[in-house]
């Protein structure tokens, strides 16, 4: 069964809830709590879609950037309320080389250290696993049909030489940072823990809503170029997760078998920057 806010409001005694963001799997509620104003996430899910091992790294990373985690159960977390405009907003009102500049400084904090173990984060290879069986459809384009299994043959590389292993946000991108008076805050982590160049692969297909940015190649090099500066590791590297990544996505938003997508051409460009 679901739960509703009410139960948390009693259970945590927070006040005043306001819907602020309704999302795919789960809605975030803006409310008032002994601590300040908060977040409160509620997922759909009872497990939370898996992101339970996201809060623990959220928690360890706090002194380098990371929402405060101030409660959490089963299939809710309540997090400090974060006031100001996320690195996408400031990207798509026209400041994309400024958001771009912070991500990258803010992954550098994340990573500037050693973080000490936790338990339960999921190794990369768990949610690479089910691309390996994905399938076509009858209308899928030849030419993302060939880029999808180079892109599958490239994750199986990556994953199978991963030399180095760290913790990973796993989802950090422009939207998933907001900029307040105290600096970059990080929040909505997926709690990886692999190649420490899949850590900023993905953010090279952001910020959302700027697809023409995203398949310029000037704008696809200074990425690879400052996030694989930033997270000390091979350029050509990150662009290879970068690849993987984003065929990852299209098999996600396929449901099932795969047809058309709008990124079909980044992946084409990305395997490119990738060798293939
Ligand atoms: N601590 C917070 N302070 C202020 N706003 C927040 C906070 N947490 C979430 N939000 C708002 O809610 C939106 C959705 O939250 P979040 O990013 O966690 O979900 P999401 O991107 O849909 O991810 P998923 O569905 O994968 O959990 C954010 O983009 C942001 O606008
Ligand atoms: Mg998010």
């Amino acid at each position: 069964m679901q739960s509703t806010v009410d139960e948390f409001l009693g259970r945590w005694e927070l006040h005043q809830p306001e819907l602020a963001a309704e999302t795919g799997q789960a809605r975030v509620w803006k409310v008032l709590s002994k601590h300040g104003p908060a977040a409160l996430k509620i997922y759909r899910r009872q497990d939370r879609g898996n992101e339970a091992p996201g809060t623990a790294l959220l928690a360890a990373w706090h002194d380098r950037g990371a929402v405060r985690i101030l409660n959490e159960e089963k299939n809710a977390v309540l997090m400090e309320w974060l006031d100001g405009p996320s690195l996408g907003d400031i990207a798509r009102a026209g400041r994309p080389e400024d958001a771009i500049r912070t991500l990258a400084e803010t992954a550098s904090r994340l990573h500037s250290e050693i973080t000490p173990p936790i338990v339960g984060l999921k190794p990369l290879e768990r949610d690479f696993a089910p691309l390996f069986d994905c399938t076509f459809g009858p209308t899928c384009p030849s030419t993302l049909y060939h880029d999808m299994t180079s892109a599958i043959a490239l994750a199986k590389h990556l994953l199978n030489g991963q030399s180095t292993s760290a913790p990973l946000h796993g989802d950090l991108h422009p939207d998933n940072i907001i900029l307040t008076t105290k600096g970059p805050r990080v929040f909505d982590a997926k709690g990886y823990v692999g190649d420490p160049a899949f850590e900023l692969a993905n953010a090279v297909r952001h910020p959302k809503g700027m697809p023409e940015l995203v398949r310029q190649p000037t704008q696809i090099e200074n990425c690879l170029s400052l996030y694989s500066k930033v997270m000390k590791v091979p350029k050509q590297r990150l662009a290879q997760w970068a690849a993987a990544k984003c065929a990852l996505s299209i098999f996600w938003r396929s449901e099932g078998a795969i047809e058309n997508d709008p990124e079909t051409d980044l992946l084409s460009r990305l395997l490119k920057e990738a060798g293939q």
